[in-house]
This record gives structure tokens, C-alpha cells and sequence, in this order.
């Protein structure tokens, strides 16, 4: 015996909870907020310095006296935490400005902390901006001492110890390993301990990809290699499984916060990630994925707007805790509008 359709009528069944704005927004799953936001910012050396990126419009290399405003605006979007890059004054072969205590990054968190000490300063650890060959750790040498090309794991690790215990000693309140060298989280871990950073987390950057969509940043922060690429310590695009064993040697090695980056590209990483650990989960959705959607926006493809608030609810949705984004102002000001 067939059935005849009309004896399932009516159809409606999902549709019901879908009519209004108001339903919709009842029912909703995921709910991006202000305070999930990381907002990362270019500090440099001058006075009075605000000058925009060409390749990431509305993003700005900012200068020290220009740090307390920046502050005060987060405060009054409700985006409570930052990410620090700086550009050195000057580059040379072990990146020294990274570990100096008076290099830029120590400088922008004390004048943040200062100026807002409730600010969440995140640091980025890593030697890319401060290095004349702009690679992530330094060169390993041959045995007439001249470099082979190879970026040294081992010897590497030392600086980048240097590097977090010099900014947790200005003040960070998180250290945010990007380098990708093994062993770097269990050696930062024990250099904070020996001084006396022992209440001073780490963001280890977990599972970061070799990836094509870190162009614009490389601009922003001069940290392009000057020879080779880095697919010598980042993972390799296709891997996931590779992933899940990277952050797990990082919470064993003391991770207490891990990241999955780019974003959008990895976001079936990050959902595996959210499913296998129960650490607090960060999603760096990168310069290339802002830089996307700003072009696009720009010749009147997309909607910006809309756009960005889908891209990181989508984020959020496949299981990140913190987004760290540089579309955290303005998306921060579409939120308070739709509120
Ligand atoms: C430094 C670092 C990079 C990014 C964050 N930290 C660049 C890189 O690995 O080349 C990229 C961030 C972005 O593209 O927004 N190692």
C-alpha cells in the first residue's frame, strides 16, 4: 500500500523555532561574546606612531604612548585581552631584543598592565621578528662556525626561555610560545619556575601550521624568512592526527592553554582537539583569514559584517574557548549593537 503525501501533512517541524528574530536568538547554541576575544597588537619603537597595515586595513603598528588609549577603547568594547607582537629597533642573528628586558614587547606590557591592570597581556615567544634571518630560532652553525640553514632546535630553546621569563618579569600575565620547536614548553615551563614564575601560565601555540594565510602578519611584523620557509618546524598541512599528538605533548610538557591556528582552514582540528582535551582551547584566526574577508568587503562581495560574525561563530562553534582575532573591536562593536 503507498501513502499518499498528503496524509503527512503538515511538513512543519524545524521551521517552527526558525520564524522570528526573537526564536531564533532563544534557541540559539553558540554565542559569541566580547570576552572571548584575544585582540593582537604590533607594538614599534617612535613616538606617536599609529599607521595603518596595508595589507590588514583597520589593524595599526602602534607606538608605546599610544597603548593606554588602545587600552581604554578594549575596555569600553569589553575585549579583555591582548596579544603582543613587536617589531625590534634593530634585527641580528640570535634576535636579541626578544629576551632584553628593555625591549619593546617588555616595555608595551608594562605601560598595558599600567595603564589597565585588569588587561589580560598576552605575549607571543618567539625569536621571527627579531632575527635578521627571520626564522623562529637561531641558525644552527657548521663545524667551521657558519651557518648550514637549519634552524637549531636545542640551542634554540634557551632564547625563547630567555624570551618568556624576560616578559613575565614585565609583567605578562600569559606566555604564548609560537616558535613551533620541540621541547620549547617543558623548557619554558622550567625556566619560569627557577624564577620564580611559577604562577605564570602558557599558551603554547600547539598545533600551528606550516600556512600560507600568515602573509599579511609576516608584513606587519617584518618577520618574513629571509631565506627558506618554515616547514621545517611548523606542521604540515595535511596532517590532523600529528595535531592531537603536538598537543598532547604540550599539556604534558605544561601547557596550560593550547592553540590551534590558522582557524577557519583547521577547524576539523580544533573540533578534535575540543572532543580529546579538556584544556581551556584557543583558535587563532589569522591575518590571512582577516586580510579575506576585508577584500572582499571592500570590492562589495561580502558583507562584512555578517561575514565576520559567522566566520567566528563558527569558530566558536567547533569548540574554541578564546578567539584571538583581529576583527575583535569591530566585531565587539556589532555585538553591543545586536544586544
Ligand atoms: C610568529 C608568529 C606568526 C604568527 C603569529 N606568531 C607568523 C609565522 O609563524 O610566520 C602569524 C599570525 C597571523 O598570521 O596573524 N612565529
Amino acid at each position: 500500500m503507498t501513502t499518499s503525501i498528503t496524509t503527512q501533512l503538515p511538513f512543519a517541524r524545524f521551521r517552527r523555532l526558525r520564524r522570528s528574530a526573537a526564536l531564533r536568538r532563544l534557541v540559539r547554541e553558540t554565542r559569541l561574546s566580547p570576552a572571548d576575544f584575544v585582540y593582537p597588537l604590533f607594538v614599534v619603537h617612535g613616538q606617536d606612531v599609529r599607521e595603518e597595515i596595508p595589507s590588514m586595513p583597520g589593524q595599526h603598528h602602534l607606538s608605546l604612548d599610544r597603548l593606554a588609549a588602545e587600552a581604554q577603547e578594549l575596555r569600553s568594547l569589553g575585549v579583555r585581552a591582548v596579544l603582543l607582537f613587536g617589531l625590534p629597533a634593530a634585527k641580528d642573528d640570535a634576535g636579541g631584543e626578544a629576551y632584553d628586558d628593555d625591549g619593546i614587547v617588555q616595555q608595551a606590557v608594562r605601560v598595558l598592565k599600567s595603564a589597565d591592570p585588569d588587561l589580560v597581556v598576552i605575549t607571543d615567544v618567539c625569536l621571527c621578528e627579531y632575527t635578521s634571518h627571520g626564522h623562529c630560532g637561531i641558525l644552527s652553525l657548521s663545524k667551521d662556525g657558519v651557518p648550514d640553514g637549519e634552524v637549531d632546535n636545542d640551542s634554540s630553546l634557551e632564547l625563547l626561555a630567555r624570551t618568556a621569563v624576560s616578559q613575565a618579569r614585565s609583567g605578562a600575565d600569559l606566555v604564548a610560545p609560537s616558535d613551533m620547536m620541540d621541547g620549547r614548553v617543558a623548557a619554558i615551563r622550567a625556566a619560569l619556575d627557577a624564577d620564580g614564575f611559577v604562577n605564570t601560565p602558557i599558551m603554547s601555540y600547539a598545533a600551528k601550521y606550516a600556512s600560507a594565510f600568515y602573509g599579511p602578519f609576516r608584513e606587519a611584523a617584518e618577520s618574513a624568512p629571509q631565506f627558506g620557509d618554515r616547514r621545517g618546524y611548523q606542521m604540515d598541512p595535511p596532517n590532523a592526527r600529528e595535531a592531537l599528538r603536538e598537543i598532547e605533548a604540550d599539556i604534558a610538557e605544561g601547557a596550560d592553554v593550547v592553540m590551534v591556528k590558522p582557524a577557519l582552514p583547521y577547524l576539523d582540528v580544533l573540533s578534535q582537539a575540543r572532543q580529546r582535551f579538556d584544556l581551556p582551547l584557543a583558535a587563532y584566526n589569522v591575518s590571512g583569514e582577516y586580510a579575506m574577508l576585508h577584500a572582499a568587503a571592500r570590492n562589495g562581495w561580502l558583507d562584512l559584517r555578517a561575514s565576520v560574525l559567522e566566520a567566528l561563530t563558527s569558530i566558536k562553534r567547533a569548540g574554541a574557548d578564546i578567539i584571538i582575532t583581529y576583527h575583535a573591536k569591530e566585531a565587539a562593536r556589532w555585538l553591543q549593537d545586536e544586544a
